[in-house]
């Protein structure tokens, strides 16, 4: 059987895109690129030192053929590429000098590139911190229509095949959103359902998680979850949605025909949204030691372009299979 990242390299494979990779100067970033580039997934452009790069290749015998190399010290179109940061950022107080300033910086410059449609999208973060690389998506990016929250999905492939699509469960948030509100959480439900659509090419069934299943407990928490259904089901009425619920009524059969009968969630849920990052980042961790489950993210969604951070622990291999994820998510809004 073809896995899930198996499906996603041949998918990427079929429609490349153009990546810029900015941390050029990062040896798991030098490799990832020539990884990427002699896959076929990627046309990839680097921002860096090119010496630096070209000496990181020479010592691990890696060969840059095909790959767009931009000296981070002589960025072409700075000037105007400031320009628009200021007009973008003026009214938040920003000054021209602060804009020329943050423009130089490797992640604002490629996700400026993203937004010029010089390149598709960025992955970076295995040198910036999640701050400037969520920045950078957030004001020169920017955010879906509809969509104001910027959040995280994780793909966890579990070696129990019953749970979700054969195996296959989306998470979210577990990198990013620490606290969500009503509003932000719809946001995070509807985003992860059309992120499902794109990887998977079906139908999310998404469970909003509680301590607390169909009114079983009564506090604020479990109110924060319920209003958060009933606007994410306002902002796509064509979702399959569900909640509050918990985990086991979303995940197993007999405990959801139990506990919310009738559902079209429960018992075969294939996304779970969790009420903060404490649970969703928990989750994850807990669900990939204790049930032995791959884990693909935290990757952003919410951009009107897909783009990522990455983990600053990451290896070379993360950061292909980023790209080649945000390479399919392209193919199908393109
Ligand atoms: C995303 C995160 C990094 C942003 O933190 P920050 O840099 O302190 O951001 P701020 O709160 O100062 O906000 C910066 C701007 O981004 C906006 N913003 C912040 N989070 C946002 C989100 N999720 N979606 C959209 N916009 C957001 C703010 O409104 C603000 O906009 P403004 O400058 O126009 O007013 C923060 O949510 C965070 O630290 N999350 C936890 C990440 C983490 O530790 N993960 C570990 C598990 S992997």
């Amino acid at each position: 059987m073809v896995t899930f990242m198996e499906d996603i390299y041949e998918k990427a494979k079929k429609k490349p895109a153009k990546v810029v990779l900015p941390e050029g100067n990062d040896e798991r970033t030098v490799e990832a690129a020539v990884k990427a580039t002699q896959l076929g997934i990627a046309k990839v452009v680097m921002l860096g030192n090119p010496d630096k790069i070209k000496q990181i290749a020479s010592e691990k015998k890696l060969s840059l053929d095909g790959i767009e190399i931009i000296d981070i010290d002589n960025l072409p179109n700075l000037d105007e590429y400031a320009n628009e940061f200021y007009e973008i950022r003026k009214a938040k107080g920003m000054t021209l000098e602060e804009a020329k300033n943050i423009m130089k910086r490797d992640v604002y410059y490629g996700a400026m590139m993203v937004r010029k449609g010089i390149v598709d999208t960025f992955v970076a973060g295995a040198m910036n911190t999640t701050s400037d690389v969520s920045r950078a998506a957030i004001y020169l990016i920017g955010m879906k229509e509809g969509i104001k929250t910027l959040s995280s999905f994780f793909v966890m492939i579990l070696p129990d095949k019953s749970f979700g699509k054969d195996g296959i469960l989306f998470y979210s948030d577990g990198g990013l959103v620490i606290d969500p509100d009503p509003e932000q959480l719809s946001d995070i439900a509807v985003t992860t359902g059309a992120t499902y659509r794109e990887l998977i090419g079906e139908e999310p069934r998404i469970a909003m998680l509680s301590f607390s299943t169909k009114g079983s407990a009564k506090h604020a928490r479990i109110d924060k979850v319920t209003k958060a259904l009933e606007l994410a089901k306002k902002k796509d009425p064509t979702l399959i949605i569900d909640g509050e619920m918990q985990a086991d009524a979303a995940l197993i059969p007999a405990v959801g025909a139990k506990k919310a009968p009738g559902s079209p969630v429960a018992g075969k849920a294939t996304v779970l949204i969790f009420p903060d990052l404490d649970s969703g980042n928990i989750a994850y961790k807990l669900t990939e030691r204790l049930a032995k489950a791959e884990a693909y993210g935290p990757i952003y969604q919410g951009t009107k372009r897909p783009c990522s951070d990455l983990s600053r622990g990451c290896k070379a291999s993360d950061i292909v299979n980023v790209i080649a994820i945000n390479v399919v998510r392209l193919s199908k809004i393109n």
